[in-house]
């Protein structure tokens, strides 16, 4: 019942960007997994949705689909975002406003205020 009440949790909205939430969905799989977690395949992926949230989970995501279309938007979706991360803007603009005064990311940066 407990392992309901945190997939209740885990799958509203907000904690699609709440890191203490996928956290702790993350070390629940490792638990689950005695440290090693298994890798995920999704051979008609489509969309994606499958692996992107595998990969969200810490598991590593594989995919593949019959149709070039979605093996494109899986390639955009899973496998280039990743080799960009934690990676500063490369827009001079941008950059100047990632960071508050205190060093933090700041979520409402002046380039995009209206
Ligand atoms: C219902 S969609 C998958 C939706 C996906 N789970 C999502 O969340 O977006 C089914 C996919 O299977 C693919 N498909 C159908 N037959 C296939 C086959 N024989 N081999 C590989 N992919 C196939 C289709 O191209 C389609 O993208």
């Amino acid at each position: 019942m407990r392992l309901f009440d945190f997939i209740e949790r885990l799958v509203t909205w907000e904690a699609t960007t709440d890191e203490k939430i996928m956290g702790q969905a993350r070390e629940l799989i490792r638990i689950a997994t005695n440290g090693n977690p298994p890798p995920l395949l999704d051979p008609f992926a489509g969309g994606g949705s499958i692996p992107l949230e595998a990969q969200r989970l810490g598991l590593e995501a594989h995919a593949s689909d019959l149709n070039p279309v979605a093996v494109m938007i899986n390639k955009a979706m899973i496998e280039i975002p990743p080799r960009f991360a934690d990676r500063p803007p490369v827009n001079p603009r941008d950059r100047k406003g990632l960071f508050t005064t205190e060093g933090r990311v700041d979520t409402d940066p002046p380039a995009q205020r209206s």
